[in-house]
C-alpha cells in the first residue's frame, strides 16, 4: 500500500485464494511469482515461507532487478541459489550484492536477503515498537492477573489487551471514536446469543 501510494504499480503474489481476492479488491494485480518475475523491478517477500523467489524466477528477471525480504530469515529469496548460479558477484553499494547470471543479467539483493528493515534500515520506528512493547507488557499483566485460570497452552493475545492498547494509541494521536451505547451492545449481542 505504501509503494502504491508512492506511485508504484504493485503486483501481489499469493498462495491463499482469500488473500489474493482481497488484494484484487484493494486494487492490486495478482499473478504467480514466476510471471511477476518477468515484469517486476523491485521484489519484496513477506511470507514466512522458504523458496518464494528461486532460480526459475531469477532467470526471468530484468537486468538490474532488486530483491529483498521482510519476512523470514534469509530463505524467502533463495540467496544461496543466487550465490551458486551466479557467474560473478560484487558489492554494488553498501548492503547491496549484485549477482551476474549466465544470461548476462544482474540481480541485486539487499542485506543478503535478511530482514531488510532490520538489516539494512534503522530497525522499527518508535511508533511501531511502542505498541509492541505495550502489548507485551499488558499481556504479562494479563498472565499475572489470570494465572489461576490459565492452562498450559499457547493463548492468543486477548482482545481486551489489543483494545486497551489501541484505545491509548488513538488517544495519544488526539483522535476520538464512537462508543457503543448499552442499547447497541444489547442489540449486537442479541445476534450472538
Ligand atoms: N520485517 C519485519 O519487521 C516483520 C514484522 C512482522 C512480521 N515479519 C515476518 O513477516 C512474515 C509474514 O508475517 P505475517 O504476519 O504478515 O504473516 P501472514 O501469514 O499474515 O502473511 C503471510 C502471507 O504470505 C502468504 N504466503 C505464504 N507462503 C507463500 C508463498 N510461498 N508464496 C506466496 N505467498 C505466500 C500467505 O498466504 C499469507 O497471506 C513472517 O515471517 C514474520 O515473521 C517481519
Amino acid at each position: 500500500m505504501r509503494a502504491k501510494g508512492l506511485g508504484a504499480k504493485v503486483i501481489v503474489t499469493e498462495v491463499d485464494p482469500i488473500k489474493a481476492m482481497e488484494a484484487v479488491m484493494d486494487g492490486f494485480s495478482i499473478m504467480p511469482m514466476n510471471k511477476a518475475a518477468e515484469i517486476g523491478d523491485f521484489f519484496v517477500t513477506v511470507t514466512g515461507c522458504n523458496g518464494v523467489i528461486t532460480e526459475k524466477d531469477f532467470m526471468k528477471m530484468h537486468d538490474g532487478a532488486i530483491c529483498c525480504n521482510a519476512g523470514h530469515f534469509d530463505v524467502e529469496v533463495d540467496v544461496a541459489c543466487l550465490r551458486r548460479i551466479s557467474v560473478e558477484s560484487h558489492l554494488a553499494r553498501n548492503n547491496i550484492m549484485a549477482y551476474k547470471l549466465s544470461n548476462g543479467n544482474t540481480i541485486n539483493v539487499i542485506a543478503e536477503g535478511r530482514l531488510v528493515n532490520l538489516a539494512a534500515g534503522d530497525g522499527h520506528p518508535a511508533e511501531i515498537m511502542d505498541m509492541s512493547f505495550a502489548i507485551q507488557a499488558q499481556s504479562a499483566l494479563y498472565l499475572v492477573k489470570n494465572k489461576n485460570k490459565l492452562t498450559e497452552k499457547i493463548i492468543n493475545v486477548p482482545k481486551e489487551v489489543d483494545r486497551a492498547v489501541a484505545e491509548r494509541k488513538i488517544k495519544f494521536w488526539g483522535f476520538e471514536i464512537d462508543k457503543l451505547t448499552p442499547e447497541q451492545e444489547k442489540y449486537l449481542n442479541s445476534w450472538n446469543a
